[in-house]
């Protein structure tokens, strides 16, 4: 398994057409129409790419050079409030916890390739670029009861903070660095 950074690849539009794919493939069955598939990309993961490409991460295939997975992130949280903010409700819900994790990612793993170590790359990678920037510390949010909770503990996202938000619930889960 190889890493491959969105800014520097020679891939850029098979990358990008990969990670498309992989985000619908774990993405909610019930979503059909192209407009709700639309939006939906355009949330989690269209600002990412636009705007921090550096941390667009691939990992690949080292025979195959297949993509099998990729993760997004942004080192700034609170900086990046008045980008991310308009488009998603919630991300307000923990600002009180940017300045103590102020990075997050998004992540997803090709359904071929998931329980192989992929995402546990991913991360590790990621975490490598953050401490080098200097960052104090990364974060997620996700719902409680998910099985994506079980890999983000293992991976020492231990700092736990459960809030309602509307009519469900949001787990974030915050690593120090
Ligand atoms: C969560 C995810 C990124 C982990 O990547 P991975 O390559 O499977 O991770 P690893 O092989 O390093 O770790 C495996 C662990 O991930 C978790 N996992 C495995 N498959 C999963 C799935 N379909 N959904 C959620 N978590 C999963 C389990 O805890 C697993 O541990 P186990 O193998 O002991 O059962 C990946 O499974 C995935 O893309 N899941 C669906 C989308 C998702 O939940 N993304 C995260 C959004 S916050």
């Amino acid at each position: 398994m190889y890493l491959e950074i969105l800014s520097y690849t020679q891939n850029k539009a098979q990358r990008l057409q990969d990670l498309e794919n992989i985000f619908f493939s774990n993405a909610q069955a019930s979503i059909e129409n192209e407009p709700e598939r639309k939006s939906l990309f355009n949330k989690y993961a269209k600002p990412y790419i636009e705007h921090w490409p550096d941390d667009v991460f691939f990992a690949c295939d080292l025979n195959t050079n297949k993509t099998m997975g990729y993760l997004i992130g942004c080192r700034d949280s609170l900086k990046a409030e008045p980008i991310l903010s308009p488009l998603l409700g919630s991300y307000d819900l923990f600002a009180d916890q940017f300045e103590k994790f102020p990075a997050h990612l998004h992540m997803n793993t090709h359904p071929e390739f998931h329980s192989q170590g992929v995402g546990t790359f991913l991360v590790q990678e990621y975490i490598i670029e953050l401490k080098k920037s200097g960052c104090k510390g990364v974060h997620i949010v996700t719902a409680p009861g998910l099985r994506n909770v079980a890999f983000y503990t293992k991976n020492k996202f231990t700092h736990t903070i459960n809030r309602d938000y509307k009519t469900h619930k949001l787990l974030f889960m915050g690593r120090s660095l």
